[in-house]
């Protein structure tokens, strides 16, 4: 593992080297309490920067201010076509300054550099610049209504109000854009909670709305703890709507707690998708694909392809060929040019990961690659490759959320549709096939909300994504994201 650091932005070095505050109301201010939270590089496992760390008091500053900004600041007053202009300057701002955004993002996150410039922030810049365009598009129907007499009816699309989202620190800076762009494009105002592991780029973005020009209130970022500021916006009386993306068990807490006020719900969870390759797959994309599918972003993804379910006769080719990929993966820290695999997120993840490997062997499943911690510093995990497991074991029944798959091999194509649906997650999938028909029918037959062909982790503005069953409720992106941001008024009126 190479240890080499590349040097750190100016701008970036400055912006850690001083405790970050947080921005309520348009102004940069320290918690309530006085207290501040650390971030820790996860390449060493030392503290990097402190941040203010928000509580109840500032999460009800916090809604206060977007209440306000909601009810009576210009925002509401402003046409939709300035809306999406401020918005589509945001995005403009953030490609100026990716360079710092991808560093950040790499330091608080772990993940490449190198990813986080052509992956994260030019996918956020593309994912404000598509919901800029909706600002002037968020449109109602006039009716065709047979009660007796004779009215105009028509329905209004109107924003839900003052929201609040809860992001997690897989892709800390998209995961900000996903739920800022479709709820500010749809005029609502909103109280972002970055994860306690990854706040810099989310503080660092809430810098570019007060340079883009967005009024005080409209966007307010309160960093924090789940268990205590996230908590406090889930369960707040006066937020309209919670948007949360993170496990399934805090999904559910967060339901409990939003019924309070009957708030608005959207949450994007957990998953464990079949990644499904036929034997007559062209291989020279499956094998690299099946990999890519799992090791992107270290395994830290929802959508990971973690359960490899592969057609018999192509088992062992597909499983040796995946091995080989991951054998030859580059660890080593984010911020090193060549480093392909960084550290997982915290030592929290890493013990998580690793002990799900664990209860695997224990299981019975064998480890062809991989198997443990790489390394004695920082929280880096060798990418794995399980063979022997079944569908109940625990490291085939559940979330990793590590850079570890579990493959299965297969005879009947029924018999695995069957199998990879029996799962309570139903997030992604992926079918690897030469047959376009057999592909087409198994996208019809598998029960998740995105099906990749031939590809896997294709995301787009335009491409909504969310889950089946219990990997959420809702889709964000695409335009079925603003479905989450808005309220339909029926007007009716007697002529
Ligand atoms: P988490 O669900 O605890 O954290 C995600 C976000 O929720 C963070 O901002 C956190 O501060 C907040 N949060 C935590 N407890 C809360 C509460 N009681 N009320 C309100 N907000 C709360 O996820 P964690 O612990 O970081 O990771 C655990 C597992 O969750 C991972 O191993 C993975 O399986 C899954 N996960 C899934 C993600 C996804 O993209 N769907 C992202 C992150 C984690
Ligand atoms: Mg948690």
């Amino acid at each position: 593992m190479s240890t080499a650091v590349a040097p750190v932005n100016e701008q970036v070095s400055k912006f850690i080297a001083s405790p970050r505050k947080m921005l309520i109301n348009g102004k940069w201010v320290d918690s309530v309490s006085g207290k501040t939270f650390p971030t820790y590089d996860p390449s060493t496992g030392k503290e990097m920067a402190y941040i203010a760390e928000g509580d109840k008091a500032d999460i009800n500053l916090a809604v206060t201010a977007a209440r306000n900004a909601f009810e009576k600041g210009p925002w509401r007053k402003m046409s939709a076509s300035e809306r999406g202009r401020l918005i589509w300057k945001l995005g403009d701002l953030l490609e100026k300054y990716t360079e710092e955004f991808a560093q950040l993002e790499s330091l608080d996150n772990g993940k490449p550099v190198g990813i986080a410039r052509v992956a994260d922030v030019p996918l956020a810049v593309d994912l404000f610049r598509y919901m800029a365009g909706w600002a002037t598009k968020i449109e109602g129907n006039t009716l065709p209504i047979s009660a007796k007499g004779k009215y105009l009816a028509y329905t209004l699309r109107e924003p839900v109000g003052v929201v609040g989202q809860i992001i997690p620190w897989n892709f800390p800076l998209l995961m900000a854009a996903w739920k800022l762009g479709p709820a500010l494009a749809a005029g609502c105002t909103v109280i972002l909670k970055p994860a306690e592991q990854t706040p810099l780029s989310a503080i660092r973005l809430g810098e570019l709305f007060m340079e883009a020009g967005f009024p005080e209130g409209v966007v307010n970022v309160v960093p924090g703890y789940g268990e205590t500021a996230g908590a406090a916006l889930a369960a707040h009386n006066d937020v309209d709507k919670i948007a949360f993306t993170g496990s399934t068990e805090v999904g559910k807490i967060i339901l409990k707690a939003a019924a309070g006020n009957l708030k608005k719900v959207s949450l994007e969870l957990g998953g464990k998708s079949p990644n499904v390759v036929f034997k007559d797959a062209d291989m020279k994309t499956a094998i690299p694909g099946a990999a890519m599918a799992i090791f992107f972003n270290h395994g830290q993804c929802c959508c990971a392809g973690s359960r490899l379910y592969v057609e018999k006769d192509a088992f062992d080719e597909v499983v040796e060929g995946v091995a080989e990929q991951a054998k030859n993966i580059k660890l080593g820290p984010g911020m090193n040019a060549d480093t392909q695999m960084g550290p997982l997120v915290s030592d929290e993840q890493m013990a998580r990961v690793t002990s799900y490997i664990e209860s695997g062997l224990k299981e019975g499943a064998k480890a062809v690659v991989g198997g443990k911690r790489h390394g004695d510093k920082g929280y880096f995990v060798e990418p794995t490759v399980l063979v022997n497991t079944t569908e109940d074991m625990k490291c085939v029944k559940e979330e990793i959320f590590g850079p570890v798959v579990a493959a299965i091999p297969f005879e009947r194509t029924d018999e695995m549709v069957e199998r990879a649906n029996n799962n309570p997650y139903g997030l992604a999938a992926a079918v690897w096939t030469k047959d376009i028909s057999k592909a087409h029918r198994m996208a019809h037959d598998l029960r998740a909300g995105t099906v990749w062909i031939n590809c896997y982790n294709v995301f787009d503005a335009a491409m909504p994504f969310g889950g089946y069953k219990e990997s959420g409720w809702g889709r964000e992106m695409g335009h079925d994201a603003l479905e989450l941001y808005t309220e339909t008024k029926a007007v009716c009126a007697k002529l």
